[in-house]
């Protein structure tokens, strides 16, 4: 297999490499040509000579040419990766036209979103997806290594989880559909079954919101499992984020350079995270000025004081009823709130995760059902969960860009997945 400029790190001074190689930059002196080259895994400078076979070629290359390079390795401790490459040949693969749309200089949002295709390869985007994908893996590594079992839960569905006014419907053979707002429900059928589970896949809401913090369609990884009760839910978590967190610094850290991540602040988080009931938050609110009436969920803005008061992830436990969904238990300390809780983060990260322990009882779950609204004919399979051995299950469900954006420090969680949708975007 062809090696990539991250292979590079571990060869010896002088070997022989082949690579392909997008051109980024090139600095011609004549005699000798520098070539600052990326493949997606590291960025590499390429020093051509007179005497490299296809020199002649250097003049002529533009931004996001693809070349082919047989260098020797030359160990350098002033460039960037320690490495440089002394090409012996160089070959055209693909001269790109001359015209390439993204320059270095400052383009708009707007520009750069619809040129997203190609936007992806630049130095911070390509190292956001690097960062995507760590994550991706290394939760998915952590709940295999917890002894939770990977499951799929449909995106077609005939049913609401988080509420109507969300859904985006269609038209399925003779029949109304909507794209999958959570896999929760199914996975609480998945849990029964194989006990500890997660589902990871996209999820769709149709949701008005113009934030920083929201997409049309967005991955959320939702563990699962029985005998779980809010501690537990409230830990699983927490142990989840922190080896996320150690495992970005560990892969990651040339991209948390690149994105000029102050990494200070996530080597500083660790277990256990501050916990915070649902009717103390809103005496810390009433402190620094904020009247939130009971029963009333937070907005950004109290989410954001409440971060900035506690500097540290941390949860806010135990939301009243009247602002959460139609499945979470009752508190039995006080029935007006749910055994419920998110997971926020400070520096403007919100909310990363929601989950909540379930309705069990069945006579309970058809009244909420009913007094949401909601047809209980469509739901009779997930309230046979409960009639059929159904016992507690507790879960939550992470958003991956808003874990992306947190981790990464970026602006806009649009920049986090590789082609967003937003209310006003389905294109590229
Ligand atoms: O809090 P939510 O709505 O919870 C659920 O859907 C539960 N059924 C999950 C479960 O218990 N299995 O969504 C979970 C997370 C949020 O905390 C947030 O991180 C993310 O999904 N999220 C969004 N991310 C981007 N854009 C949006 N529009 C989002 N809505 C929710
Ligand atoms: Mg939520």
């Amino acid at each position: 297999m062809m090696p990539t400029i991250k292979n590079l790190k571990v060869m010896k001074d002088g070997e022989n490499v082949s690579l392909i190689l997008w051109v980024q930059t090139i600095r011609n002196m004549g005699k000798i040509s520098f070539i600052s080259a990326r493949d997606g895994t590291g960025e590499v400078q390429v020093v051509v000579k007179k005497s490299t076979k296809g020199f002649e070629f250097v003049d002529d290359l533009s931004i996001e040419s693809a070349i082919m390079v047989k260098a020797l390795i030359k160990k350098d401790e002033r460039s960037k990766n320690g490495i440089e490459l002394q090409a012996q040949e160089l070959t055209v693969l693909n001269k790109s036209s001359n015209e390439y749309p993204i320059q270095p200089k400052e383009h708009s949002a707007a520009f750069l979103l619809e040129n997203r295709h190609l936007w992806i390869r630049t130095p911070k985007q390509a190292a956001v997806l690097r960062i995507r994908s760590t994550i991706e893996v290394e939760a998915q590594n952590w709940l295999d290594s917890q002894g939770y079992y990977r499951v799929d839960s449909p995106i077609l569905t005939p049913n609401a989880c988080e509420g109507t006014t969300t859904l985006f419907n269609l038209e399925y053979f003779e029949q109304e559909a909507y794209l999958s707002q959570s896999g929760q429900l199914y996975n609480e059928a998945h849990a029964l079954a194989l006990g500890k589970v997660y589902c990871f896949g996209p999820t769709f809401r149709a949701e008005k919101s113009k934030t920083r913090k929201h997409l049309t369609e967005f991955w959320m990884l939702e563990p699962e499992a029985v005998g779980l009760d809010l501690n537990g839910l409230l830990e699983i978590q927490e142990n989840l984020f922190v080896s996320l967190v150690k495992k970005v610094l560990e892969k990651n850290s040339d991209d948390l350079d690149t994105l000029k991540r102050d990494t200070s602040k996530l080597k500083k988080i660790k277990a256990p995270f501050p916990r915070i009931h649902y009717v103390e938050a809103l005496k810390i609110l009433e402190k620094l000025n904020f009247k939130v009436k009971f029963g009333s969920d937070f907005g950004s803005e109290h989410e954001e004081a409440l971060a900035e008061h506690v500097n540290h992830p941390f949860f806010i436990t135990n939301f009243p009823s009247a602002c959460k969904a139609f499945y979470m238990a009752i508190d039995p300390e006080d029935e007006r709130l749910t055994l419920s809780v998110d997971l926020l983060a400070p520096e403007g990260g919100g909310e990363i995760t929601g989950g909540a322990v379930r309705i069990a009882d069945p006579v309970l779950l058809l009244e909420k059902i009913k007094e949401e609204g909601l047809d209980p004919k469509v739901f009779s399979w997930y309230h046979d969960l409960r009639k059929y051995g159904g016992v507690q299950t507790a879960g939550f469900g992470m958003g991956l860009e808003r874990m992306v954006r947190w981790v990464t420090g970026i602006h806009h969680v649009r920049a986090t997945i590789p082609f967003p949708r937003t209310i006003d975007r389905i294109s590229p």
